[in-house]
């Protein structure tokens, strides 16, 4: 009975444990794998190293269920279906990695009734070169689509899942396809060929980015024209066309994936001969972004030489410790350039950015990172920033500027607190867009 096929699943990562609990809280029989003997051991002990909100629980949860190893042969033996979840990282040219797909590939039987189920963001042509090679294995593109912070929801509740098969695959793509049949009306399956479904994650991605550039432009307009780019944001969200989501404004998307996935598709085009005009600019103004933070404070403080500059955040984003792409690394860097003594504090990402940052002060608190600061950046919007005492705030800080980078804080609640505020194509006090 297919629902109760075990799953297998290699590479114990974010995606590969996310994958790991998810499935077995629908009540499969997981069997992941991992090259890492230290990371099996820990996992088998309980223990979790990634900082994903609810992964841990569900983890523990369904323990009976899950079997963490090293040895390809016991996944082989235990699970048909493959979920190959390793990561592929950007090359210095911008092209995705996939030298740890290759390996995975490399320690699969030419001839068996296993299915490769890929859940690493490749390339779109990926899966037609690993057909070429192993005609042999039945292969199935399945992306994921999870968000750092809301892996373990996005999983259970998905917008939808897409599995891509060519011909000859069908049966393969089918028992996948069952694998998600206990989401019930939760997970819509789009059924395609692999190609389309390796393009339909890149473009995905890179569309969202878009969005972030887009609206990073508009609030730059918004500073020049008077306008609020929170109330701009807004009455266009309405538009369904449109939609609210990815309309935030700040300065510019990171993470593992983003910056990643659409300088891949940049470079995936330009290999075939096209060049893709359109992410170039999206690059360029993500980049920018990071450089009017700077002139924001040069505008308030002069020359940045010898001033003590707080950065609230480190993570790329709230709820988890993932500091790669983090724009707080761009930003550390272009303020120590500039001359500023450079102090940051992050709830969770500290310990792993201090040995990134290794030039910037690492404090234990906000209070401590702002204690005699001259101005604060809010980098990444972490809800504690939200609950400070900001009229302590400004008496501790030895000038009471804040630029917030995520447009997070409230201006009002800053201004009564006595201090110069400075969003992103947001407005001091804009009239409240009502909606009847
Ligand atoms: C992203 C996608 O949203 C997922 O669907 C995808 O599965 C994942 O990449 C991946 O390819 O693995 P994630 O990187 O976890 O997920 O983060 P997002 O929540 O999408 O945020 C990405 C960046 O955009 C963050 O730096 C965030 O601060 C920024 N952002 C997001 C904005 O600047 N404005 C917005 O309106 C939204």
């Amino acid at each position: 009975m297919s629902e109760r096929e075990a799953v297998g699943v290699i590479g114990a990562g974010w995606v590969g444990l996310v994958t790991t609990a998810c499935f077995a809280e629908l009540g499969y029989e997981v069997i992941a794998r991992d090259i890492l003997a230290e990371k099996v051991e820990a996992l088998s002990r309980g223990e979790v190293a990634i900082h994903e909100p609810g992964l841990a629980e569900m983890l523990r949860r369904n323990v009976e269920r899950i079997t963490f190893t090293t040895s390809m042969e016991e996944l082989l033996d235990g699970a048909r279906l493959l979920f190959t979840c390793v990561d592929t990282p950007p090359t210095y040219s911008g092209d995705a990695d996939l030298s740890r797909v290759r390996a995975v590939v490399a320690d699969l039987p030419a001839d068996s009734d296993h299915v490769l189920v890929m859940k690493s963001t490749v390339p779109a042509g990926t899966g037609e070169s690993i057909r070429r090679d192993m005609p042999g294995l039945a292969y199935v593109s399945c992306p994921e689509f999870l968000k750092e912070g809301t892996a373990v929801a996005d999983f259970m509740h998905p917008d939808r899942v897409v599995v891509g098969a060519d011909a000859g695959d069908e049966e393969a793509a089918e028992a996948v396809e069952a694998l998600y049949a206990p989401l019930g009306a939760d997970g819509e399956i789009l059924r395609t060929d692999v190609a389309s479904a390796e393009m339909i994650k890149l473009a995905s991605n890179a569309f969202l980015a878009t969005k972030i550039s887009f609206i990073n432009e508009i609030a730059n307009v918004c500073e020049e024209v008077g306008a609020d780019v929170g109330e701009v944001a807004r009455g266009m969200g309405l538009d369904k066309r449109i939609g609210s989501s990815f309309l935030r404004a700040g300065i510019g998307y990171g993470g593992s994936c983003f910056p990643k996935d659409v300088s891949a598709l940049k470079m995936l085009a330009g290999n075939t001969g096209y060049h893709f005009q359109l992410l170039t600019s999206v690059i360029e103004v993500n980049e920018l972004q990071k450089r009017r933070v700077v002139g924001k404070l040069e505008k308030h403080l002069g020359s940045l030489i010898g001033k003590r500059i707080a950065l609230l955040g480190l993570a790329f984003k709230p709820d988890t410790d993932d500091m790669r792409e983090a724009s707080s690394l761009v930003l550390a860097a272009r303020l120590q350039g500039e001359g500023a003594e450079v102090v940051a504090y992050d709830p969770v990402a500290s310990g792993r950015a201090g040995e990134m940052l290794t030039s910037v002060e690492m404090a234990d608190s906000a209070m401590a990172a702002l204690e005699g600061a001259d101005a604060a950046v809010l980098v990444t919007e972490w809800a504690e920033f939200r609950d400070l005492d900001w009229s302590v705030v400004a008496a501790t800080m030895a000038n009471p500027l804040v630029v917030d980078g995520r447009n997070f804080l409230d201006p009002a609640v800053l201004a009564t607190a006595g201090f110069e505020y400075e969003g992103i194509g947001r407005q001091p006090r804009p009239a409240p867009t009502q909606v009847y």
